[in-house]
């Protein structure tokens, strides 16, 4: 079976929704818009219940199945990214500065569909809540959420989410059991020196050298402190400093990103990052801070609820993957996957931009796709007897 019928009969209106969304792309906690007309969908369908204002701007609806059973979360992610938008699409962003390069319009939409369909449907004996979440991209939405409750609250038993793949078949899937997305950390160092002219360097505190010792520093621990068949990214992105070719400046700022899947390589990470900066601050003559900032934890999918999700998905697709193995960008959804068993899974959006860039649009045509999956996901988890 491919795509359900009755969801491929409004896959016109789901790519009307999720062509609006585009056009109005809202950042983190700020989704208001969005989760009005998420709940104004929701209510267009007769879901059982909506509970809106959920960590900020988060949207929960309840349908309840033909009998008694449990709740099965299905999460979809709802914020845009501060990118100003080159796709000169007709639904291109209506607001400067910011897009849907993500695909969450996408992801909205898919569970908008999976939605309107079980509400009409019921083949379950059980109850769905949709949990429509704003802030992945930074915030922390998921643990926003997790903190108020809401998996005790809604009595949620399993939880899943899908994201789109650029680069893969519209409509396939992919996914990996145990660890998939990598733990995002985040760490800053501020060096403060003393600067002088740059002719007479002797009387200053340079710290453009004590900065650039560091990054190089940086660089071993992953080729010399860590044991090469863990995974492990060190990323430095930002090095600011400096006004003009004759002026040793008093600062430097610099900045980086890393991901990692165990705590103790976390921990190795955040202990060489220590040493290297006291080191190199006593070895230059200046003062350094570290700060680490600790991030989204990897995202764990439960083995048997994954070879169960990749199942359903193989109803929808003849494309599907599910030993994909694990990637090293993060999300947020871990924060669910901590609490509860589940599972998280790529659905293929074709040859389009990559995600995050200026070019990149959800491709309408997955969104049936996706919609199919979490339909059938939950017909299948809670069956009718
Ligand atoms: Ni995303």
């Amino acid at each position: 079976m491919p795509v359900i019928n009755r969801i491929a009969d409004f896959a016109e209106e789901m790519t009307a929704w999720r062509r609006h969304l585009h056009a109005h792309p809202e950042l983190q906690f700020e989704c208001h818009q969005t989760a009005a007309f998420v709940a104004e969908q929701l209510r267009g369908f007769g879901v059982d219940e909506i509970h809106e204002g959920i960590a900020t701007t988060g949207v929960i609806a309840i349908i309840e199945g033909r009998g008694a059973g449990p709740t099965i979360g299905l999460r979809a992610d709802m914020d845009a990214l501060p990118i100003v938008e080159q796709t000169g699409a007709p639904h291109a962003s209506t607001i400067p500065g910011r897009m849907h390069a993500c695909g969450h319009d996408g992801h909205t939409t898919m569970l908008l569909g999976a939605a309107k369909y079980l509400a009409e449907t019921r083949n379950f004996a059980g109850r769905v809540a949709l949990i429509f979440q704003p802030a992945e991209e930074g915030g922390g939405g998921a643990e926003v959420m997790v903190k108020e409750g809401v998996l005790d609250r809604f009595e949620i038993a399993e939880v899943y989410a899908l994201h789109n793949a650029p680069g893969v078949p519209v409509g396939s899937f992919y996914t990996t059991p145990g660890p998939i997305m990598a733990a995002v950390d985040t760490f800053h160092i501020d060096i403060t020196g003393r600067g002088g002219h740059g002719a007479m360097p002797h009387e200053t505190a340079d710290p453009i050298v004590a900065a650039v010792g560091m990054v190089n520093a940086i660089q071993t621990i992953v080729s010399r402190n860590h044991y090469a068949q863990d995974d492990l990214v060190v990323s430095v992105t930002q090095i600011h400093t400096g006004t003009a070719d004759n002026i040793v400046p008093d600062t430097a700022y610099v900045n980086g990103t890393v991901r990692t899947f165990k705590r103790e390589v976390q921990g190795m990470v955040m202990a060489r990052l220590e040493q290297i900066v006291e080191g190199h601050a006593a070895a230059y003559g200046v003062e350094a801070e570290l700060r680490y900032e600790v991030g989204y934890p990897a995202t764990i999918n439960d083995p048997d609820r994954t070879a169960f999700a990749a199942d359903v998905a193989r109803e929808i697709s003849a494309d599907v993957t599910d030993d994909a193995g694990r990637e090293m960008g993060a999300e947020d959804f871990a924060y669910m996957l901590e609490k509860r068993p589940g599972s998280y899974l790529f659905v293929g959006n074709g040859n389009t931009a990559g995600l995050h860039h200026p070019g990149f649009d959800f491709d309408d045509e997955a969104a049936p796709a996706g919609a199919s999956f979490f339909a059938r996901l939950v017909e299948r988890a809670l069956p009718l007897n």
